[in-house]
């Protein structure tokens, strides 16, 4: 938009002040937000959004506080920027938190400044990103502050699965200011820049006695590999922005809109080198993502919490243009045993793909639950029940393929027909059983083997008689408990008819004010 001429009536006062809105809190203090590395909260703004398309609100807000001489500093904006504009053309409202004005520090006016954006994001119906650089509450205004965290929280969760709510986090991020990015649907973080945690270094210092860095406590890849807090690690700002123009490329603008169809046209869809993928020894791993690059539109995969509970492997990809959500056990990780983490991590993703119209495909390969004391002490029981919630509540779309292992109460938790998927494939390598086939004939003719003359002889011969009558898909197909048994190459093909069969696909869970998920 031109600036008017400033010969205009008033408009020498508009122009002072817009000059010093983007000055933030000073030439010195952004110089050393840049001598950090780090991009100004402008910078990443006109970085995210389409050229010449951000709209800024609130520019002119200042603070009202009064207390410890704040009555005599005052920056227009208050810490944040504020405003809407495009991203790939659709509309995305943004705030940003200027480190340069108190440190990107929570006001009150700063709070009112992004509840704002957030309550137009909601009337219209398009996503929130947020890019955090903040000091946390700012200091002299005490409680006003604190409140403006909490009516931040109570909006992400009134918001929560009506729009999507992105948190990149490029600075620090402490207190309970991180509440508000954890309820958010996806957080991405900055590697050496950016941090999260509830206490910092001192704190735990002077609590628990241990030394701990910044980095090692709450730095992008301890969240990202320990904690699972981060969905996305970026080695840069630059790179972390990429990440979010991908990432909102994949997802609807709200929970009544559906991801974007890129064009695509159906020509030879058959992947033969899917045919020799599974190795010969059924023990022998490989690796889901192999599968995965052959089954999606090339390249289109999007790997979401990529250092987490790698034993799972989730993330958007396409298929024919449209957008899908994948759940794929990784055997080539603990031979893609469920887990703790590997449930949470794949439930989270499951019910952010429910809420917002995204298909679920499933390539399923899973030995069972891991045993021992620490996965039922820390309640495997509770948080493997989140991914069966969370599949049986999802009201998409919802597609799987057993590639090979699918055992035990693991085979019902990965999408099967029973708790609701639309269509169950498996692949001829595939084996549906109660337990592997060793441990279910000690099991069942542990008489028989003990008074054999050569038990070992017997045991072997049993194995393979459990493993001819139940590790295979086609006892499962003979019950319709599988749809189709298909040649691995054919499966991308499959896959794309079965989508588009499904598109209009219409499934009303009863009527209730809200399900009550194992937490
Ligand atoms: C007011 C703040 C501030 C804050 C930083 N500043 N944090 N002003 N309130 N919370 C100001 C500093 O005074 C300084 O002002 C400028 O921001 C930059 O800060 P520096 O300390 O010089 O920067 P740096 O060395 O990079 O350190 C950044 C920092 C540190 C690690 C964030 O400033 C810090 O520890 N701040 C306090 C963090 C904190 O304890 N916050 C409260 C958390 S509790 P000048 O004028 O010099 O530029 C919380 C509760 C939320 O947030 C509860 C929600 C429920």
């Amino acid at each position: 938009m031109k600036t008017p001429a400033a010969t205009m009536k008033g408009t020498e006062v508009l122009e002072r002040k817009n000059a010093e809105a983007l000055l933030g809190g000073g030439e010195k203090r952004i110089d050393s937000q840049h001598s950090k590395g780090k991009l100004t909260a402008r910078e990443r703004v006109e970085l995210l959004m389409d050229e010449g398309s951000f709209e800024e609100i609130g520019k002119f807000v200042t603070h009202r506080a009064k207390d410890f001489g704040l009555d005599k500093e005052h920056y227009l904006g208050d810490g944040v920027i504020t405003g809407y504009g495009t991203v790939a053309g659709r509309l995305t409202y943004v705030f940003a938190q200027d480190f340069t004005v108190f440190g990107g520090s929570l006001s009150e006016t700063h709070a009112e400044k992004i509840i704002k954006i957030m309550d137009m994001a909601m009337k219209n119906g398009a996503p929130v990103v947020g890019l955090n650089d903040s000091g946390g509450a700012r200091i002299q205004e005490g409680v006003v502050s604190l409140a403006g965290y909490a009516d931040i929280f109570y909006k992400n969760t009134l918001a929560s699965g009506v729009i999507p709510q992105i948190s990149a986090v490029m600075g620090p991020c402490a207190g309970g200011a991180v509440y508000s990015p954890a309820i958010t649907d996806f957080i991405m973080m900055v590697e050496n820049t950016s941090y999260m945690f509830v206490t910092g270094p001192n704190v735990v210092k002077t609590v628990t006695h241990e030394e701990v860095t910044s980095e090692e406590l709450g730095g992008a890849m301890t969240h990202a590999t320990k904690s699972g807090v981060t969905h996305f690690v970026a080695a840069n700002e630059v790179q972390c922005i990429e990440y979010l123009k991908k990432l909102l490329s994949y997802i609807p603008q709200n929970c009544e809109d559906e991801a974007p169809h890129l064009p695509y046209e159906i020509t030879d869809e058959t992947r033969p080198v899917l045919d020799d993928i599974i190795p010969e020894n059924p023990n022998q791993p490989y690796d889901i993502r192999e599968v995965i690059e052959e089954i999606a539109d090339a390249g289109s995969f999007f790997e979401v919490h990529k250092y987490f509970a790698e034993n799972i492997v989730v993330g958007f990809a396409r298929l024919a243009g449209r957008s899908i959500g994948i759940v794929a056990n990784q055997p080539a990780v603990l031979a893609g045993v469920l887990d703790i983490n590997a449930s949470q991590k794949a439930a989270r993703f499951v019910r952010f793909c429910d809420s917002f119209n995204i298909p679920l495909l499933v390539l399923e390969d899973v030995p069972g639950f891991l045993p021992g004391t620490d996965q039922e002490w820390n309640a495997i029981i509770t948080n493997g029940a989140k991914l069966l919630y969370a599949f049986c509540e999802a009201t998409v779309p919802r597609i799987t393929v057993i590639t090979r292992k699918a055992y035990g109460g693991a085979y019902d938790v990965m999408n099967s027909k029973h708790i609701g998927a639309d269509m169950n494939y498996a692949w001829p390598t595939a084996e549906i059983a109660v337990m592997g086939a060793s441990g279910a004939a000690e099991i069942i003719f542990k008489k028989e083997i003990a008074e054999a003359d050569d038990p070992a002889a017997k045991l072997q011969e049993k194995v393979e008689e459990y493993t001819q009558k139940f590790a295979n898909p086609y006892r499962a197909a003979q019950r319709g408990y599988v749809d189709e048994v298909i040649y691995p190459a054919q499966t991308r093909e499959k896959l794309i008819r079965a989508f588009a069969m499904l598109e209009n696909k219409v499934d009303v869970l009863p009527k209730k004010k809200h399900g009550n998920i194992p937490l």
